[in-house]
């Protein structure tokens, strides 16, 4: 790779940085407390881009106590259905017409490739807002039979759950928070966000638009700071009614053990080592550029991304060779570059810890068939890797890496319950692909599987109509589909004798 040719940002999103943005609570714009701030980082330069509010605990109650009035005496209560999916939908719609000056900022601070940004994590966005958009309308109990004597009337009501903390990762900034922010206000819960420290950037230009599309003030504060202080004040909360995360299983645990003071409702996304499984029938095309994708993309930083490849003994070879070729092709830059589809990771400490994997990857026997080093001595850039002759035993078989390194592996197993025994040996179990022209293989194979997702013949594919989340350690809950309506809501059952 050459020196790291930054490009220029667009007009709209040197406007937002120049105004060094703060947080958002109540309807305001404002520094934390303490007065104190951190920087954010361009992970292709490692320069600052800009300071944000470092909120703590005292940040989290303020916006707590605004949630609560927001929710309570608020006029966000008394919309109608109708009234709150308008603005849901405008909030997609007003993120569409940003969509470039998101993709530009979502690249600069997240260093993903600007082309990706814009087709897949703004538009994504985008969708999320307008499906969630139709809940409101939707959301209904149900009259209920009684079977004691006399006349009764009895049914349930399907009410917001309350004030709602989601803290959410830096992998996919703007579709984490459209995740986890459109359903909540679908449900009409009210929302304190905490983005990750490493990428809090389109959030807090997001909450511009929350003000522009006319949601009520403190219905969504979004409070930036640091995990260990901001994050678990949030998950600690005693008026916090429900914490929804996607981060780390290590932080998911503690997220739980925080939750039991008040017996907040939980739900988690964590961490993955998905399965891609390659039968000998698969069109190896297909296979073989879809299996590369489904680890390389976002630098291997997806929580669903495909970091064990298993490939049948009579196919291996081909599959181990065509996946190094895609990845010695991948355009390597700066994420701002349009013509760049791979960037660096997003900070130093998790560049350290992919490079942490790379030198164990080595020292516990793997074959490095191409890639397995860092790139330079500026930005946090590794090359996209292929391990093979990996097993069961090594860390990087074992442990998620999150970043751009697949370990290989053969199976000659004809038997499925044998495959899926290979598939499944992990402690998560988020997502799985198979590759297979054999409706058979792949449907029973999907069976086997203990994970929340399987994919046949594609891989790390999300719908904001499909429930999505984990098995095992993979998580709890699902996001998206109805069953994320039921995750904010908390159902009232009510009785009437006549
Ligand atoms: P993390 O789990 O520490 O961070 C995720 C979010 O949780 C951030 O907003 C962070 O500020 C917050 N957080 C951290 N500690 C907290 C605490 N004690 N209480 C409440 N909130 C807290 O993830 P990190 O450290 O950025 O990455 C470490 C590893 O986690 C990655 O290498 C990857 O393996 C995994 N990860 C998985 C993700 C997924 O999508 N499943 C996303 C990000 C990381
Ligand atoms: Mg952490």
């Amino acid at each position: 790779m050459n020196a790291i040719h930054k490009p220029e940002l667009g007009a709209a999103a040197k406007l937002f940085l120049a105004k060094a943005p703060k947080m958002l609570i109540d309807g305001k714009w404002v520094d934390a407390i303490s007065g104190e701030t951190f920087p954010v980082e361009d992970p292709s330069t490692e320069e600052v881009i800009t300071h944000v509010p470092a909120g703590n605990k005292l940040d989290v109650d303020r916006a707590v106590e605004a949630a609560r009035r927001a929710l309570e005496s608020g006029p966000w209560g008394r919309l109608s259905p109708g009234d709150r999916s308008k603005l849901i939908w405008r909030l997609g719609d007003l993120l569409e017409k940003h969509v470039d000056e998101f993709a530009e900022i979502e690249s600069l601070d997240n260093g993903k490739p600007v082309a990706n940004a814009r087709r897949d994590d703004v538009p994504g966005a985008v969708s999320m807002f307008h499906y969630m958009a139709g809940w409101p309308q939707r959301l209904s109990g149900e009259t209920l039979p009684v079977s004691s004597p006399g006349d009764w009337h009895a049914y349930t009501l399907r009410e917001p759950v309350g004030v709602v903390g989601q803290i959410i990762p830096w992998n996919f900034p703007l579709g984490m928070l459209a995740w986890k922010v459109a359903p909540a206000l679908a449900a009409g819960c009210t929302i304190v966000l905490k983005p990750a420290e490493q990428t809090p950037l389109t959030a807090l230009r997001f909450g511009e638009l929350v003000q522009e599309a006319g949601i009520p003030d403190g219905v969504v504060n979004i409070v930036t700071g640091y995990g260990e202080t901001a994050g678990a004040a949030l998950a600690e909360h005693p008026d916090v009614n429900k914490v929804a995360f996607t981060g780390s299983t290590e932080v998911g645990k503690r997220i739980v053990r925080a939750a039991a003071g008040n017996l907040k409702r939980v739900s988690l996304e964590l961490g993955g080592k998905s399965p891609a499984i390659v039968f000998p029938d698969a069109n190896l095309d297909l296979a073989i550029a879809g299996t590369a994708n489904a680890i390389f993309y976002n630098q291997g930083q997806t929580c669903t991304a495909a970091s064990r490849l298993f490939a049948h003994r009579s196919i291996y070879d081909q599959v181990v060779e065509g996946v190094s070729v895609a990845a010695s092709k991948v355009k390597i830059g700066h994420g701002l570059d349009p013509t760049v589809n791979f960037g660096p990771l997003v900070s130093r400490e998790q560049h350290q810890r992919v490079s942490g994997f790379l030198d164990s990857s080595r020292s516990e026997g793997a074959e490095v068939v191409t890639g397995g080093n860092v790139i330079g001595t500026r930005g946090y850039f590794v090359e996209p890797t292929v391990l093979a002759q990996t097993n069961r035993d090594m860390r990087v078989v074992r442990e998620e890496i999150f970043g751009p390194v697949v370990c290989v592996q053969s199976f000659d197993d004809d038997d499925l319950e044998a495959v899926a025994r290979f598939a499944n040996d992990t402690e998560y179990g988020l997502s799985a692909s198979v590759w297979t022209q054999d409706l058979r293989v792949a449907h029973l194979m999907a069976r086997k599987i203990k994970a929340g997702t399987v994919c046949i013949n594609t891989h790390n594919y999300a719908d904001p109509a499909w429930p999505f989340g984990g098995s095992k350690q993979s998580g709890w809950g699902r996001e998206m589909g109805k069953e994320v309506m039921e995750s904010y809501t908390e159902l009232k059952s009510i009785a009437a004798r006549l």
